[in-house]
């Protein structure tokens, strides 16, 4: 009956030439997860369209790590609405992370009679039975479920090459108290090394030249799995032999030495690591539940740098943490000048229903954790442009990933530590790794000429 139906929908869409548009919020997992969406619908029939004023079908593919991030996305879906009164066959659908807190799938549903389905991070491959309801009997779909295991042989629609993600684990664990994530991604699955690197071999084929491991906190990896750990899986995949490998989210209190010692003796494993500090004062890490100290964050640091030395480092910090007082912030300061990150991103803490850290009663007013942001803002510019400079008069390998959008007539790429440089040259470089020098910096990216 179901397949039926959905054959039915296939036939109404070839036949009516119909076309989808994705709008993508938060991390490149949920960035990541569009892909297989994409992948659903144009094995449905459904050819890419150009934007979502356009598009027959629009989906919303959510976030809700921040609050500024959700309201945007209520704001954005709630004009859909006059799009829909002027064409009404369009179709709207929400998804996502968002979706999957509880309640607020069935929320939307109701709050937005014109949005015509809803679903969860895991419940993709539901997508064409979806679809076919709405196609076939005009019948809207509420459907998240949690119970349901993400499915990893969807077909994709990826990105053209030379860049690719690719998913080692779903989920997290750790449960630190700011964070939503463990409740609407759901528990640790790691995916077995051989899928991963069958994967990977697959985007070599199809020109793909750098691969980014994703996870929400990569050294856990493996867990479930027979003799399998991150390192191990960053030796298979580089023996692949792909140009690049870059992977994220690394988290402190389980990097291990052996990830450093197949970073060091992997030439395709890149030079670069992001490693999440959220806050220097050790109080504060530990009410975040954090499981590591400021001095062992340090050492750390110290650690990987004699390891790799020039490593790119990058992190992720918060400010405004219930309790944080002003010498605590202060302490971040201290660990970001002594650190000296190329790059960060900084956040305002933003409580999150259901979360251990929204129910604490010490919440920092909003006034505070705005003068505290630009003064992180505002540090960070300075350590950025300063590695920056650094990089001028160095030979570097880049990665051509397409023309560049400050510059017409000219194209960017990344080093090899992840920093992008502009330079003039044809787009027929796209997916080769050429050697430039740097000629100049600037607030966040670098200028340089091929060699
Ligand atoms: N798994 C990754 C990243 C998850 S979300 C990790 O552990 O690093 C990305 C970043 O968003 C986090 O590192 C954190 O800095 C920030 N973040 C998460 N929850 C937040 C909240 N409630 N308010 C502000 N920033 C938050
Ligand atoms: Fe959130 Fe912490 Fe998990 Fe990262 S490690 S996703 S910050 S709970
Ligand atoms: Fe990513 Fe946002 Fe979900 S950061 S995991 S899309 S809540």
């Amino acid at each position: 009956m179901l397949q039926k139906k959905i054959q039915a929908a296939r036939e109404w869409i070839r036949a009516h030439s119909l076309t989808f548009y994705i709008e993508t919020y938060g991390c490149q997992m949920n960035a990541h997860d569009s892909e297989k969406i994409a992948g659903v619908l144009a094995d449905m029939g459904y050819a890419p369209a150009e934007d979502k004023y356009s598009a027959d079908l629009v989906l919303f593919n959510t976030c809700c790590v921040r609050e500024n991030a959700e309201n945007k996305i209520y704001g954005n879906v709630g004009k859909m609405k006059k799009i829909k009164q002027k064409h009404k066959d369009r179709i709207v659908g929400v998804c996502g992370c968002m979706m999957q807190q509880p309640g607020a799938g069935e929320h939307l549903y109701k709050m937005f009679p014109f949005v015509d389905m809803v679903f969860g991070t895991t419940n993709m491959q539901e997508l064409p039975a979806m679809l076919a309801d709405k196609l076939m009997e005009k019948r809207r779909s509420l459907n998240v479920r949690d119970d349901v295991m993400v499915e990893e042989q969807l077909p994709m629609l990826r990105m053209p090459p030379p860049l690719a993600t690719v998913n080692i684990m779903q989920g997290c664990d750790n449960f630190c108290t700011y964070c939503i994530v463990p409740y609407v991604r759901g528990r640790e699955h790691s995916r077995p090394i051989d899928d991963v690197v069958r994967e990977v071999h697959t985007l070599i084929d199809a020109g793909y030249r750098e691969v980014m491991l994703l996870g929400q906190n990569v050294n856990s990896y493996g867990k479930g799995l027979e003799d399998a750990d991150f390192p191990k899986l960053l030796d298979a995949v580089a023996k692949t032999g792909i140009p690049r490998i870059r992977f994220m989210t690394s988290h402190p209190k389980d990097a291990s030495m052996a990830m450093l010692e197949q970073m060091a003796k992997h030439d395709n494993i890149c030079k670069q690591l992001h490693l999440p500090v959220q806050a220097g004062s050790t109080r504060v890490l530990q009410e975040m539940n954090r499981r590591y100290t400021r001095e062992q964050y340090l050492r750390l640091i110290e650690q990987v740098r004699a390891a790799i030395p020039g490593i790119f480092l990058s992190t992720d910090v918060m400010v405004g943490f219930p309790g944080e007082t002003d010498a605590e912030f202060r302490e971040t300061v201290t660990l970001m000048e002594q650190v000296k990150y190329d790059t960060a991103f900084t956040f305002v803490y933003s409580p999150r229903r259901g979360t251990k850290a929204a129910a604490m009663t010490n919440q920092i007013p909003e006034n505070i954790k705005q003068q505290r942001i630009v003064e992180l803002v505002a540090l960070q510019a300075k350590h950025t442009y300063e590695s920056n400079l650094a990089s001028v008069g160095k030979i570097e390998e880049i990665l051509i990933e397409g023309p560049s959008t400050k510059d017409a007539g000219s194209i960017c790429g990344r080093t090899d530590g992840g920093k992008m440089v502009n330079l003039q040259g044809s787009l027929d470089l796209v997916g080769s790794i050429v050697r430039a020098e740097i000629t100049e910096a600037k607030k966040t990216t670098l200028l340089g000429k091929l060699l």
